[in-house]
């Protein structure tokens, strides 16, 4: 494997272990433990004195090659793959935190996250405090002398605000405390947290890493050092471990991840421009436009728009709903980064458990719908939505 392949060679070839019967396509290891020549073999293994598996919770061969394409896309040391990507947010922020410790996060982050930080990390004694992170100030103002990690994900779901990666690292540099970003709305593709300052970035492999609705999956990507004083006892003994079949799906989703996402994201371009000239339609955001709030902050960290376009309709709630309703080949789902398009309407679906004010607060009203852009053919989205919209009032 050469450092210097770019990111599609990577995803193609990066991490592979072939075995003695040269296989074309990465085998799937789907054991659960490993046997020794010898019990002193077994001896030197568990000491740590020889290389190899021990067992499957700790690692695989198969997880192994989903870790190591991952590192050579991300420019990470180590990755640890999981069973989905809660189970990596919540390693990853509890694996390195202890009763009496301080997390900042935004507020604008997906519900189960959000639901990590701001009431199962408190029950151990852990404070948390949400804050505004479009804006770098709030980030400063909450620091405590006990702050010791800061959570973000950007673009954020579903209104897709960023947050100045660069700039929350340089805080957290000058307190000594560590950055996670939760990359999934940017892809790999477009944005590479830790070359901006972060230290350690989650994966919901669910989404465009699998992108054909097939696996759950997760991946928490940092440095040796962290890992190895953080992460490495929390994920043995706790076993989030994902299982080699998952690995092998997602090697598979890594290898067409650059050709889907472009695909996904030169629609979600093409539809956000569109649906921006619609009569029915109050606003749109999408990273790629020039009217995005924060688009000098996209410029900055970004490489792409996403995938993922947020549209505000006039007519509200009953508009929101008569749109979904009508799209033929826009299926209505909560889950996102799919080859197929996907539409959903968060205030009764993925943000429901939030109070009417919270949803304000993040931008989320009645009339919102998140448009999750798939692979299919730019005109007949487009098509889609223009019969879809002319059948609500404006
Ligand atoms: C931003 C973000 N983070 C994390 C997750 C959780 O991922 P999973 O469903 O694989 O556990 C999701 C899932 O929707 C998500 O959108």
């Amino acid at each position: 494997m050469s450092k210097t392949w770019r990111p599609a060679t990577q995803l193609v070839h990066g991490g592979t272990l072939r075995s003695q019967y040269g296989e074309t396509s990465e085998a799937i290891y789907l054991t659960q433990g490993f046997v020794y020549d010898s019990a002193e073999a077994a001896e030197a293994r568990f000491k740590g004195e020889t290389e190899g598996y021990i067992y499957a919770r700790y690692g695989s061969p198969t997880n192994d090659m989903f870790e190591k394409r991952m590192c050579a896309m991300e420019g990470a040391e180590e990755a640890r793959a999981t069973a989905s990507g809660m189970a990596a947010v919540a390693a990853a922020i509890l694996c390195q935190v202890k009763a009496g410790d301080h997390i900042v996060a935004a507020r604008a982050l997906f519900g189960s996250c959000r639901w990590v930080v701001e009431t199962l990390a408190p029950k151990y004694g852990i404070e948390c405090t949400l804050v505004d992170g479009r804006y770098l100030e709030n980030w400063e103002k909450a620091i405590r002398p006990n702050t010791k990690v800061f959570f973000l994900e950007s673009p954020t779901n579903p209104t897709l605000e960023v947050v100045d990666i660069a700039g929350v690292a340089k805080l957290a540099n000058q307190i000594g405390a560590k950055v996670v970003v939760d990359n999934v709305f940017a892809t790999p593709i477009f944005q590479k947290p830790l070359e901006l300052g972060a230290h350690i970035v989650v994966y919901s492999a669910t989404k465009h890493i699998d992108g054909q609705g097939r696996s759950l999956g997760g991946v928490i990507l940092s440095d040796t050092e962290w890992v190895n004083e953080h992460l490495q006892d929390y994920y043995r003994h706790t076993g989030p471990a994902m299982s080699p079949f998952t690995a092998w799906t997602l090697l598979k989703g890594l290898e067409t991840l650059p050709l889907r996402v472009k695909q996904q994201s030169e629609n979600a371009g093409k539809i956000a421009d569109f649906l921006a000239e619609q009569k029915q339609v109050a606003k749109v955001i999408y990273p790629g436009r020039k009217d995005h709030p924060q688009a000098d902050i996209v410029a900055k960290q970004m490489k792409g728009g996403s995938t993922l376009v947020a549209i505000e309709l006039k007519g509200g709630k009953e508009a929101a709903f008569a749109l979904q309703n009508a799209l033929e080949i826009v299926k209505i789902s909560n889950n996102l980064g799919d080859a197929k398009s996907l539409i959903t309407h968060p205030a009764t679906t993925t943000h429901k458990n939030l109070t009417d004010e919270a949803r304000a607060e993040l931008g989320i009203s009645p009339g919102t719908v998140r448009l999750s852009a798939g692979i299919e053919d730019t005109d007949d989205l487009i098509e889609d939505f223009a019969q879809a919209l002319s059948k609500i009032k404006a």
